[in-house]
């Protein structure tokens, strides 16, 4: 009797305390919040950005001394933290271009980690994105490449940016940038910095696309440049038409500042990028016959001195493949002739782009020989590098054959290091969170594949080589 008494008695202070403050890791303040603002016992609240604050693990210790990580503004009302020093992982500067190298507050910054687009996107809970990043912390990543897009037209899930008609809304709330704001949350309290791409060249809608891959071509008519080619000008565009019509431009420019100024003073967020794999052409709507490599170096030069010109604090890289304009070149091999509209050489010598990229697929892209192909990939962007003197990072590579994938990223890890290219990220990393696996297009490394085990090293290797 006395024990069900007093059993009834935590069971009902517990309920009162799960309604007054928030787990560790969720969040506790921010524009529009209405749930708690105090945190559980071990966790002190954090403002992340006016939007959100957050519950990371430390203690508060009132002191008289000066405030650090909160900020004035919204202190209020994030309880008593004003007068507080939270001992909390501190993320202090922006990380910075200096040759061919990455710098953080005058150190060598290591820029490896792994892409994981579906974090702000599938709707996950805030411990199911620490699980991830958990996991991503685990394989020795630095760096986590993820999405700040996600277009619809019609309101489902989670969206970034609504259509109707030919006019956009960015969406703020909590099924919008509310997502993207608790990734970052948690890549800070992870002490991992992000690369954020603004775009796509093809996308859908990857509510549905990512929670479900045999449904990814059903839903292809949500892409993401051409989103805006038909919402704007009507169907039937070429897919070019996204670089050059003064409309779109101003349309994605407008989108762009809504993202970029949100996050200006964030020194988690590592760089912006332009676009995820922009080219001439679309994965569903064909190329015009005059787009050529000008066509999208123009638009680079544009978008990344508008962003430039909003914040001045991150990093601008563009998020292309790397493809070369060397027309007659390398067996005709189609990467290297400038017909996807990606001039490697061109780019990464705007002013205005900080840093470069390439992507690396033989398997899709049907190179015979992966392996040593890959290897004269990564060396041929090498010497560019060399030349530009700015950093270039391996952004994006994969094959799917797991009989060889062990050996094949060794050996293309192992040129990385001998080559000096700058950094690398793996497409693509996951995780087992608690609503089942992150999802996998066959590309997926998991903690306990032997590529993580590769990567840990590797990890380990770029740093000891600076
Ligand atoms: C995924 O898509 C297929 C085909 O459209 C459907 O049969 C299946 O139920 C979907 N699975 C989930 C989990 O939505
Ligand atoms: C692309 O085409 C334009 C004319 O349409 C031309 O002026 C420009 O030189 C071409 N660029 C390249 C790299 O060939
Ligand atoms: C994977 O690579 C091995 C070794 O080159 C090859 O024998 C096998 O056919 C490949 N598997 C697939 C599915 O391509």
């Amino acid at each position: 009797m006395i024990r069900s008494t007093l059993l009834f008695l935590a069971l009902a202070i517990a309920s009162v305390h799960a309604q007054t403050t928030s787990p560790v890791f969720g969040q506790c303040g921010g524009e529009g919040w209405t749930g708690p603002t105090a945190c559980a016992t071990g966790s002190v609240c954090v403002v992340q950005n006016p939007f959100y604050s957050q519950c990371v693990p430390g203690t508060v210790t009132t002191t008289t001394g000066p405030t650090t990580t909160v900020s004035t503004s919204t202190a209020s009302k994030t309880s008593t933290a004003s007068t507080s020093t939270a001992s909390v992982p501190a993320q202090t500067g922006f990380v910075k271009v200096s040759g061919t190298k990455f710098t953080l507050n005058g150190a060598p910054y290591t820029f490896f980690g792994g892409n994981a687009y579906w974090l702000p996107l599938m709707g996950y809970s805030t411990a199911d994105i620490n699980t991830a990043f958990d996991a991503i912390v685990g394989s020795g990543a630095t760096t986590v490449r993820t999405w700040g897009f996600n277009e619809v037209t019609s309101p489902n899930g989670i969206y970034f940016h609504l259509w109707n008609g030919n006019t956009a809304t960015v969406n703020t709330g909590a099924n919008g940038l509310e997502m993207l704001d608790a990734v970052i949350a948690a890549a800070k309290a992870h002490g991992v910095r992000l690369v954020i791409a603004l775009h796509n060249q093809q996308l859908v809608n990857f509510i549905w696309t990512l929670a479900n891959f045999s449904s990814f071509n059903h839903r292809s008519d949500y892409g993401g440049m051409d989103v805006y080619t038909a919402q704007i000008l009507g169907s039937g565009q070429f897919h070019d038409v996204f670089y050059t019509n003064p409309t779109i431009i101003a349309a994605f420019k407008t989108y762009v500042q809504a993202v970029v100024t949100r996050y200006i003073n964030e020194p988690t967020i590592l760089a912006w990028e332009l676009a995820n794999e922009p080219r001439c052409g679309g994965s569903n709507t064909a190329a015009s016959p005059t787009c050529n490599t000008t066509t999208i170096t123009t638009w680079i030069e544009t978008m990344s001195s508008f962003v430039k010109s909003l914040d001045s604090n991150h990093l601008v890289t563009i998020g292309d493949e790397g493809f070369f304009n060397r027309p007659g070149s390398n067996n005709f091999d189609f990467v290297y002739q400038g017909t996807l509209g990606i001039d490697f050489e061109a780019n990464i010598k705007i002013t205005t782009v900080d840093y470069a990229t390439f992507h690396m697929y033989p398997e899709s892209w049907g190179e015979s020989d992966v392996e040593p192909w890959g290897v004269q990939w990564i060396t041929d962007h090498a010497t560019v590098m060399a030349s530009a003197n700015k950093p270039v990072i391996m952004e994006e590579f994969g094959i799917v054959n797991t009989t060889t994938r062990t050996s094949t990223y060794s050996d293309w890890y192992s040129t990385v290091i001998s080559t000096d290219i700058t950094g690398d990220l793996i497409w693509q990393s996951g995780a087992e969170l608690s609503v089942g696996p992150t999802p996998d297009d066959g590309y997926m490394i998991f903690p306990g594949n032997p590529e993580y085990t590769l990567m840990q090293q590797h990890a380990a290797a770029l740093k000891a080589r600076g």
